[in-house]
């Protein structure tokens, strides 16, 4: 009997917190998987060894040549430089990878006709500060950050190697995304950040009066969100064609509908970890968002996709994973 060829994924970034459960997850459907990193945030030992991986930067010509070589059916670009406190400080290198890589992967993956592109952009970043929650994808984009500004323009060239080049993608603007492999010493992602310092028994520092809200998402709903945009891709190209996504971008929101203030994300944890002691609090950090909830109707009309994990077993799963790892060191 004949064999169905397996169609290739290139991921980039695939070494990192979102990108290794895409990987891990496309693996799992079937699919084979290529990675490009170059382990700049990322992890070797997140790396899934049934993957082919390129220790690259997707800035660097060799990129070219991982095309030439795998050429693969799909990309799923989530590299990036993530902090936005960098970007704010140095925008220019923020946009060096940010902007200047995506273009460098986008004019390799027209000309290599890949069937379609799927993108992380930032929902908690594109649209800024917004009056009417939760916020659909026709809301207006007001960027307050260079990471920002960075995801809104990538989708401005996204569009436009779509309409001039035919190349299919689609969006997907991720709320705060948590979940195991997020680095619990990083500058963001919270939730690592409070379990880490609780299983160490030290009390966490939250910034400004907690009262900033959030859409948490976790990791392995994201994962699958870039699954059904895979699975989805010719079909969605279609959709646009008939324009049934009435909007100018291909751009899906990926959150859960539901806003959690910092504050109560730490009462959580502390009823979850069984930990006694109240947060300090700190001097906001200059340029927070006050409030981010994601309306994701479009993602469950076009993709068929919603979020099936609840805070709290997300929260409980990434404790555990925690745990693991500090029983590790
Ligand atoms: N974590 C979130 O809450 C969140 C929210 C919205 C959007 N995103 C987006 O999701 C994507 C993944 O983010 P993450 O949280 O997994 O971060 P991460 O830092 O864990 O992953 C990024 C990966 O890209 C790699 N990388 C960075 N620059 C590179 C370059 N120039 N060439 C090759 N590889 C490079 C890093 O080594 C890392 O493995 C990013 O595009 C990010 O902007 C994340």
């Amino acid at each position: 009997m004949e064999r169905k060829k397996k169609e290739k994924v290139l991921v980039t970034g695939g070494a990192g917190f979102i990108g290794s459960h895409i990987v891990d997850l496309l693996i799992q459907q079937g699919y084979e998987l290529i990675i490009i990193d170059d382990l700049s945030s990322g992890k070797k030992e997140n790396i899934n060894p049934q993957a082919r991986f390129y220790q690259i930067n997707i800035n660097d010509s060799a990129l070219q040549e991982v095309f030439n070589m795998v050429k693969p059916d799909y990309v799923c670009h989530q590299a990036a430089q993530i902090s936005v406190s960098y970007s704010v400080a140095h925008p220019r290198s923020d946009a060096q990878v940010n902007i200047v890589g995506l273009l460098s992967l986008l004019e390799i993956a027209f000309k290599n006709k890949v069937k379609g592109f799927v993108f992380a952009s930032s929902g908690g970043t594109v649209y800024g500060e917004q009056q009417t929650f939760p916020i659909t994808e026709n809301s207006p984009l007001h960027p307050a950050s260079p990471y920002g500004i960075s995801k809104m323009t990538s989708e401005f060239y996204l569009n436009f190697f779509y309409q001039t080049h035919r190349l299919n993608y689609i969006s997907l603007r991720y709320g705060n995304v948590f979940g195991p492999r997020q680095d619990p010493s990083g500058e963001a992602g919270v939730v690592a950040i409070f379990i880490g310092k609780m299983l160490k028994g030290e009390t966490p520092t939250i910034n400004g009066d907690g009262e900033y809200i959030r859409d948490y998402v976790y990791v392995k709903d994201v994962a699958r969100a870039c699954l059904l945009s895979i699975k989805n891709m010719v079909e969605l190209a279609e959709l646009k064609k008939i324009k049934r996504l009435n909007q100018a971008f291909q751009a899906v929101n990926i959150g859960t509908g539901r806003g959690v203030s910092v504050n109560q994300l730490y009462s959580y944890l502390q009823d979850i970890l069984g930990f006694p002691q109240e947060a300090h609090y700190g001097p906001p950090r200059v340029g927070d968002l006050r409030k981010n909830i994601l309306d994701s109707h479009l993602a469950e009309q076009v993709l068929g996709w919603k979020a099936q994990y609840g805070l709290a077993e997300g929260l409980r799963e990434t404790a555990q994973w925690l745990k693991q790892i500090e029983q590790l060191n």
